[in-house]
Parts: C-alpha cells; structure tokens; sequence
C-alpha cells in the first residue's frame, strides 16, 4: 500500500517509516526541508510549505492512506508568533492536503492524523476516556480542537478520519524523556512541583504499532493513544532514577521557578491528564510495554 506521510521526518516519522517500510509499505512524505528530500524506490519526499500553500501534487499519486504528523514542535518558548506557528503548522496542513484530495483523482480512504491529551480536563483522580465532551481551556487545548477540526473536514469527501490522542512519547532519541534522564545522570534530578501531576504516556514502539494497526483495522474515530498505567511525575522519575541506579535527594522543583524558566510552556511539565485506553484495548490492539518499569528499563538497558 501507498501511504503519504506528513512529519516523516521527526521523532515518532521517522521510527514510523522505518515500521511501515518493514512491512512492505511505499512511503511518500511531505517535508519543509528540501534537504531531507530523498528519492527511493519504496521512500520518496516530496517539498511543501503550508504556510505558503505550496504542495507537489505528485506526493499524492496512488496513495490509499494518509498519516498526518506535521506540526511545529511545542517545546519551544510560547512567544505569540510561535504560538500561531504551532496552531497553523497543523491546521494550514491539513488544509493544504485536504484541498489536494478534493482537487486531484485519488484513492485516500483513511486519514490517521496525530492528536493531543491537552484536549482533556486537569485531573489527579478522575479517568477521562474519547466520550467525554468537557474540554480545558488552555492554549494547547485550543490548538488540539482547531487541529482535530481541520482534520475531520476529510469525513466530508468520504474518507475515514482516525485521530491518535497521544501522550507523552517515551523514546531515548529525543522527547520529553532524554530531557528527564539528563539531570537525573548528572544527580540533580527531581520531580516536578507536588509530583502528583498524573502523565500518561506511550513506549514509542507501542505508537508506531498503534498507526500500523490503525492501517490495518482501518480504524475510524478517536482513540487515546496512552498506555494503560498512566503515572505520576514522582513515580515517572523515581523509575528514572532507580534504572540509572542514581539517587534522588533533591526537594521537588516548585512550579513558580519553571514558570519563570520557561513561561507558559510549563504546562508542559505541571498539567495532570488521567486517560483512558479502553478504547484502543477494546479494538484488540496489544501493548508491548504496558509498565513505565518495562518501558524505560527497554529504553535505557
Ligand atoms: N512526541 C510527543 O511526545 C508527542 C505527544 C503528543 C503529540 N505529538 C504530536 O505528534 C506529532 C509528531 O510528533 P514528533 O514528536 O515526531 O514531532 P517532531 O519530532 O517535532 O517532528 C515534527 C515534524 O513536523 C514537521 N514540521 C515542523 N515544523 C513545521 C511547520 N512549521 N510546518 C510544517 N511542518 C513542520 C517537521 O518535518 P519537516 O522538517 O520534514 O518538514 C518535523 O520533523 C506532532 O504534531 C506532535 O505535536 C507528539
């Protein structure tokens, strides 16, 4: 099968592509960069500029699936221009595709589009699965609606749109957990303000194997794309630091120094979401790594 990548090239693109390469698949993807265009019997790239709506209408040629990845990368400070660059670097995206599809003869059936957990309310206790129609308001939370907007217009030409909600991606090359295990090595380590924030999080290898899944069921709707045991930031940094074998002797960071570190972006670090992956589970979908133990002990043995 032909499948068209956006992000191909980023940290959950690039284990994707080699995955969907694994089992045969042809990938076509859509990069900002014309330096990482590469041209090779089964991975071919293809430049595009959202911003500018520029887009070669060949990336588009036989493919039957879409996964849509693409986003500027919101670890980066929140300054007002960066903040239209997250929000219009997923939507102004998906437009541009969407307007392809519509315009070009084609045989997309699927979207499977990248989402986010900001979606959820904050909670410490209460679990929150795909029904729940509360949404916070926040910055990031605003982005992930005006993104799974943009994407489900695809249902109105007929074609399937799956959406990933997903949580903190566990990977060693890059992410939230290298910048974790960093002050941890260096034993300066420590949770985060009460600790208690809950995260829910995702082994990358399980993420990848959820979008092939995706592909394969040809799943339809939204579904969290979590691990089922998610974990407070104590519990995430006390496995840390036990499968590093390094102490933890430092007090929890409070929240007021890393809102003057790193402004609003914080969030990041303090925001709770306890979600649900019943949904995914229900699908038949298996995780190889359902403990942060499993996870992080495979991720840095
Ligand atoms: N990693 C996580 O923990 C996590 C959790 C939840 C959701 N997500 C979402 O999943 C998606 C992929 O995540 P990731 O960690 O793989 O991200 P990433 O490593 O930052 O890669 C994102 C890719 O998006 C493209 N991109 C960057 N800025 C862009 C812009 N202004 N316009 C168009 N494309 C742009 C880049 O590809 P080119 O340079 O080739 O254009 C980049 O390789 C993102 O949308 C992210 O928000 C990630």
């Amino acid at each position: 099968m032909k499948i068209l990548i956006t992000g191909a090239t980023g940290l959950i693109g690039g284990e994707l592509v080699k995955l969907l390469l694994e089992k045969n698949h042809t990938v076509n993807y859509l990069t900002t960069s014309k330096s990482k265009i590469k041209d090779k019997l089964n991975y071919k790239g293809f430049f595009w500029n959202p911003q500018e709506g520029k887009i070669d209408d060949r990336c588009i040629y036989d493919v039957e699936v879409i996964i849509h990845l693409a986003g500027a990368n919101i670890a980066q400070r929140w300054t007002n221009e960066y903040k239209q660059e997250i929000i219009e670097s997923r939507t102004l995206s998906s437009e541009l595709i969407f307007n392809l599809v519509k315009k070009v003869p084609n045989q997309v059936k699927q979207i499977i589009s990248a989402s986010g957990t900001a979606i959820y309310p904050e909670s410490f206790s209460k679990v929150y699965d795909e029904t729940e129609i509360e949404s916070e308001d926040s910055f990031l939370s605003n982005v992930v609606k005006k993104w799974e907007e943009s994407v489900d217009t695809f249902n109105t030409l007929g074609i399937k749109v799956c959406k990933l909600r997903t949580g903190i991606v566990l990977s060693n090359k890059g992410g939230a957990l290298p910048e974790m295990v960093k002050p941890i090595k260096l034993g300066v380590g420590a949770a985060m303000g009460s600790g208690k924030q809950i995260q829910s999080w995702i082994h990358i290898n399980d993420l990848v194997a959820m979008y092939n899944f995706a592909i394969e069921k040809q799943l339809n709707g939204v579904y969290n794309a979590v691990s089922p045991n998610p974990i407070t930031n104590q519990v995430l940094t006390k496995a840390i630091a036990k499968n590093l074998k390094k102490p933890l002797w430092l007090p929890n960071v409070p929240e007021f120094v890393m809102k003057l570190a790193l402004g609003e972006m914080s969030y990041l670090l303090f925001s709770s979401k306890n979600l649900s992956s019943k949904k995914i589970l229900d699908t038949g979908f298996q995780f190889q790594f359902s403990t942060i133990e499993n996870a992080i002990e495979d991720l840095y043995a």
